[in-house]
């Protein structure tokens, strides 16, 4: 079967969506899991953009080493030059390079003729070419470029030295036998085609996305471009594990595979949609609530009789399990340890033994403990383990009646260590909390949005409060989980405050050392 690539772009691609935030240890938790989800090639940021996506890139280029990473790069010198900075460090560096070949594109945002686009592309691969020994090179907006336009400066991009050329529908305006089309007349009419891997990179502005990339592979693709959970820009990208399961289910239509490990999916799509505070719709395809919850009489009755009459994939096939029960109250240290080692957590023995005492507390008071709670806790230990936390959360009370203005109390610890405690009102519990804490913390903040889920199943099921404000003019999102919605709503708002601290932080540390 023919073999095709994964090429994830959820840390640069998705990372532009609005409101995501991602600072440099949640990047790298992603990209570790990515690459247990066995994506071939990763792009890691746009390490022009600033120091600190630069960092990031580096530093995910010198952690992974089963995946090939990857950062974008405008057709400029010294964007190529900010990539080679962050990427020579990787097993096998490659650059992403673009140019847009659209009319639209060329005349208004480039203002350069066809013929100047022509020469700054080649320009810019050879320039590449020194340093990388892969170059993938992207035609923006290729799917509206005129076809012979772009027949040529493809044959052009290829004898300069790309190694993969990428067709993206960037404003999503394709249909799948368009998009499909597109292909096929490059398979035809570009004279060294055979030389490159072809690839999609579809957006979903229509709701096209997955279906114009499946186009692309019946039409000779050989790369596939996408994200997790389909982030990204406006509508977002065509989602990767919709793309992973329905090549997987349907092999009889297209007769394709995939490195990917399909049961990492589940946890791969928990995971960005936590640290990127993107909640996913419950009727998503594949990793939505309810994409395996069969509501009706009569499909109940038929899914019992016999799976497959209304199950066409199984929630294990994507790491979902049936029974995700794992620890109890009764559970030791060492069952503790090891199911957090199973899950792919790397904690140090400290952040271990703190994980261990929040599970100890938490299932004093909630009979059963799932993965997805465990999942939360070891992830907020990572993440405090790698540095986050500034304010941290001593306690939270609120004074509640229906006849009363809300009243809250505070106590947190601020970044110089000491303990500061304030109290105030509000229209309602969560607005007197914010209210309060606004008081402890030295900054302008504004809440734009905030909302809170039930993380698992059960009337005791653990609460996520997400926010997303702004800090001193900049926007955030934060993320605070708990068994009450009160503390998960504190916790969350300070988390945010943290995120924006520990980013100012990491711009002076980058501008000190450069
Ligand atoms: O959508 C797009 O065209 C892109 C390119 C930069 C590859 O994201
Ligand atoms: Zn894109």
């Amino acid at each position: 079967m023919r073999k095709i690539d994964i090429f994830d772009t959820t840390l640069r691609d998705g990372e532009q969506s609005a409101g995501v935030n991602l600072n440099t240890a949640e990047k790298l938790e992603i990209a570790k899991q990515l690459e247990r989800f066995g994506v071939d090639v990763m792009e890691a940021g746009f390490p022009a953009a600033s120091p600190g996506d630069l960092d990031a890139v580096r530093q995910i280029a010198s952690t992974i080493k089963n995946s090939s990473v990857t950062g974008l790069a405008r057709s400029v010198k010294s964007d190529i030059d900010a990539a080679w900075e962050a990427l020579k460090v990787a097993e096998c560096p490659r650059l992403h390079v673009f140019i847009a070949t659209s009319p639209i594109h060329m005349t208004h945002k480039l203002k350069q003729t066809p013929e100047q686009v022509v020469e700054t592309a080649v320009e810019s691969i050879k320039y590449a070419k020194q340093f990388f020994p892969i170059v993938q090179w992207s035609a923006e907006d290729a799917f509206r470029s005129d076809p012979v336009f772009l027949a040529h400066i493809v044959e052009q991009a290829i004898k300069a030295g790309a190694s993969v050329i990428n067709l993206p529908d960037t404003v999503g305006y394709a249909t799948p036998h368009e998009y499909g089309a597109m292909f096929k007349y490059m398979k035809d009419n570009v004279p060294n085609v055979d030389q490159v891997k072809l690839s999609s990179h579809c957006h979903n502005d229509l709701g096209m996305a997955v279906a114009n990339t499946l186009a692309a592979i019946e039409n000779g693709a050989d790369q596939v471009e996408g994200t997790i959970n389909g982030l990204g820009e406006r509508a977002g990208n065509a989602a990767l594990e919709e793309v992973g399961v329905a090549l997987y289910t349907r092999k009889d239509a297209y007769n394709v595979q995939t490195n990917l490990t399909l049961n990492e999916i589940k946890r791969t799509s928990q995971l960005v949609s936590q640290l990127t505070g993107m909640m996913i719709q419950a009727n998503k395809a594949i990793v939505g609530k309810n994409a395996f919850a069969h509501e009706s009489g009569i499909h109940q009755d038929g899914v019992l009789k016999e799976p497959t009459t209304y199950e066409i994939i199984t929630p294990e096939l994507i790491g979902e399990e049936s029974n995700n029960l794992v620890l109890g109250k009764h559970s030791g240290r060492h069952a503790f340890n090891d199911r957090a080692k199973s899950m792919g957590f790397q904690l140090d023995k400290e952040a271990l033994n703190q994980a261990f005492k929040e599970f100890k507390q938490l299932a004093d008071r909630k009979k059963e403990i799932t993965s997805e709670d465990l999942w939360t806790i070891l992830t907020q230990q990572q993440l405090k383990d790698e540095g986050a936390a500034t304010y941290e959360l001593e306690s939270v009370q609120v004074h509640y009646g229906t006849e009363d203005s809300p009243m809250a109390t505070a106590r947190v610890k601020v970044p110089d260590g000491t303990i500061q405690e304030d109290a105030c009102n509000g229209a309602g519990s969560v607005e007197a909390i914010f209210n309060t804490l606004e008081r402890i913390i030295d900054g302008k903040v504004h809440v734009l949005d905030y909302r809170v889920s039930s993380i698992g199943k059960g009337r005791d099921a653990l609460g996520e409060a997400v926010i997303n404000l702004t800090f001193n003019g900049e926007e955030f999102t934060g993320r605070g989980a708990a068994q009450d919605v009160l503390e998960a709503s504190a916790k969350a708002y300070l988390n945010a405050v943290n995120r924006s601290l520990l980013q100012s932080r990491m711009k002076q540390l980058i501008t000190t050392s450069v």
